[in-house]
């Protein structure tokens, strides 16, 4: 049995991670591209001469050209311009949408089987762009957010709490952006939920509050610490857990932005839910109920998703 294929489009901070990560891991073969020459090349070169040392056996190729892509499994999207300080990652919408509009004729033309991976920002908006513009099914296409913020969440609340990371699961649904909507109580440690902690007197809810407002704003902090970028480490293990599923039909349940049908009310939106990810793609949307607070929370991220789609249509609306 061959290896299975990943392409990264984009070889910046997140695709070379991408590409340590998915090495070491031994998910496949691995394709870097970018529009800049030498960058792919280079980062493929100097992380396969790593494989000796680490002992993982996968073949890396930098390119430049969307055919190198051919019949790739996984295709990992990070291609576009991260926020500098000072920008929301809403002022990322005239610039990125066009490579979304570039990388999705690739796609299609080239990986029409493959299991999609958005991380360009605004990705709620970035990710539909990316559906509408290759054309794959919407359950084979998918935004990174979720998995990320739940996982500065979880890191925060071991940190509070004294615990291993590996014991807190946290819960995000929503936008990925400063109004997404960390749920405290589907959120636990060893399975005992964040408000029987704070009865417990583990913590109190002005210290939940206050995490639950950093996670928000993880992105953010990240971006006024680097100065010239936005966050990569986390970006980038984050979706290899994504890819990591659908190769090895894990049917993890991770958050994603996944594309709506009525679900939560919502439908023909890309929106943060928890889904279950194996071989088929997104292959159930897990939906749960809502108090009136996490509806009104819900409800006003989706609105500012809708806001961002609704620019993507007046800048391209040919993508319906
Ligand atoms: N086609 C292919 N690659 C492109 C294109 C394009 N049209 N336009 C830009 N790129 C490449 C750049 O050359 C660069 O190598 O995308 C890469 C982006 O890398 P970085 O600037 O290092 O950004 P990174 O930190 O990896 O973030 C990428 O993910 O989290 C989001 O907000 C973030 O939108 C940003 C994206």
């Amino acid at each position: 049995m061959s290896r299975n294929k990943i392409a990264l489009l984009g070889s910046g901070q997140i695709g070379g991670t991408l590409a340590l990560l998915a090495g070491l891991k031994e998910l496949g073969d691995i394709v870097m591209f970018d529009i800049v020459e030498g960058t792919p090349q280079g980062k493929s070169l100097d992380i396969a001469e790593s494989a000796p040392i680490e002992g993982f056996d996968a073949v890396f190729k930098g390119t430049n050209s969307y055919s190198d892509i051919e019949g790739a499994d996984v295709v990992i999207v990070t291609a576009g311009v991260p926020r500098k300080p000072g920008m929301s990652r809403d002022d990322l919408v005239g610039t990125n949408i066009k490579v979304m509009e570039q990388v999705g004729a690739g796609i299609k033309k080239y990986a029409p089987n493959a299991f999609v991976i958005c991380i360009t920002n605004p990705l709620d908006a970035m990710v539909w762009a990316l559906q509408k513009s290759s054309g794959l099914p919407a359950n084979k296409v998918v935004g990174m957010a979720g998995v990320l913020d739940s996982a500065r969440f979880r890191y925060f609340l071991a940190e509070e709490l004294g615990v291993s990371v590996k014991d807190v699961t946290a819960f995000v649904l929503g936008g990925h952006g400063d109004d997404m909507v960390p749920l405290t109580r589907y959120s636990a440690v060893a399975g005992i939920p964040l408000p029987d902690l704070v009865r417990m007197g583990w913590t109190t809810q002005a210290k939940i509050d206050a995490i639950v407002d950093r996670t928000r704003k993880g992105g953010g902090e990240i971006v006024g610490l680097l100065k010239t970028g936005s966050a990569f480490y986390a970006p980038a293990a984050s979706a290899i857990a994504m890819a990591e599923s659908y190769l090895r039909d894990k049917k993890r349940v991770l958050p994603c932005a996944a594309f709506l049908t009525g679900q939560y009310g919502v439908d023909g939106l890309y929106v943060g839910v928890p889904v279950v990810i194996g071989s088929n793609g997104v292959e159930k949307v897990v939906e749960i109920e809502l108090n009136g607070h996490e509806r009104s929370m819900f409800d006003k991220s989706i609105e500012s998703v809708r806001g961002l789609v609704e620019a993507c249509q007046q800048i391209a609306p040919h993508l319906g």
